[in-house]
């Protein structure tokens, strides 16, 4: 995997946000999760916020959405868990981390829009839901973070599995009304025309599989920060998250201070 430099810092526009982003450089590790359903507007704002912090930003959902790919491709059933099972840990996943956003290359090969076609989305489905395929992804997972260690990730199970001591855990939530009519309008810029029931119906499907199955279920991890962008447009959703970020890193700073006035460390 290659390495790229981090985004530049924003430049602080006050004291407060002067520490933060002090805070946030000085980290050799500062790890922000962000789960939650399809629809709240995940990527885009992980994406953002990962810039605006001055952070590296992992799709999580593209490592899924490629396996499905993969295995759509080769015309093995996405349902067969123990087949995908076995494309999956053969497969080599890797991200080009030279490219905004990170370009996701599986097998050499980068994946592109391929992995967001309607097939794959439907294909996806079971493919999270398998373990050793959860399994196989955790651990890739944790080792990118381990080579990216400032990164703003996004998922499903990130503040819950795969990093629970991360140092921000965000939860962000929209109505599915509001979901399936923010992809209503998504669908129609790309042509394709549909009733808002039937993506409705497509959405609570979707939650339910993903709320119901047994490995790394979407939960709201223990401890974090929900936000709920129903009626906040996704600047307003940039900005509560950055001050998410600076209460918690300011917590983080303060816990600093306390312990290094009494001698001791943070755990
Ligand atoms: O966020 P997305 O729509 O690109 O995610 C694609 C699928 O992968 C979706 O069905 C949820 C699943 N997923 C998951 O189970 N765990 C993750 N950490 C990320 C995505």
């Amino acid at each position: 995997m290659t390495r790229s430099e981090p985004a530049p810092m924003r430049v602080a526009e006050s004291a407060s946000e002067y520490e933060l982003v002090l805070t946030v450089a000085a980290s050799t590790t500062f790890i922000v999760t962000i789960d939650g359903p399809a629809g709240t507007g995940k990527s885009t704002v992980a994406h953002r916020l990962a810039k605006r912090l001055g952070l590296e930003f992992l799709d999580t959902g593209a490592m899924y959405r490629a396996a499905a790919l993969a295995a759509l491709e080769r015309g093995i059933d996405p349902a067969d868990g123990p087949r995908v099972a076995e494309l999956v840990r053969g497969m080599e996943l890797h991200f080009d981390w030279t490219s905004d956003p990170p370009e996701l290359y599986a097998d050499g090969v980068a994946v592109g829009e391929r992995i967001r076609t309607p097939e794959v989305t439907r294909a996806v489905t079971p493919v999270a839901s398998n373990p050793l395929v959860r399994a196989a992804m955790v651990h890739a997972q944790r080792a990118i973070a381990h080579r990216h260690r400032r990164l703003v990730t996004e998922g499903r199970d990130q503040g819950s599995v795969v990093f629970p001591d991360a140092d921000v855990r965000i939860y962000l939530d929209a109505k599915p009304e509001v979901r399936a009519r923010r992809r209503v309008d998504q669908l129609r810029t790309k042509g394709i025309e549909t009733t808002e029931a039937e993506v409705l119906a497509q959405i609570m499907e979707r939650d339910r599989m993903d709320e119901s199955r047994k490995d790394g279920p979407l939960v709201r991890p223990h401890g974090a920060d929900i936000v709920d962008t129903s009626f906040i447009d996704i600047d307003d959703v940039i900005d509560r998250l950055e001050a998410v970020v600076r209460s918690r890193a300011g917590a983080r700073l303060a816990e600093g201070r306390a312990a290094s006035k009494s001698g001791g460390s943070r755990p």
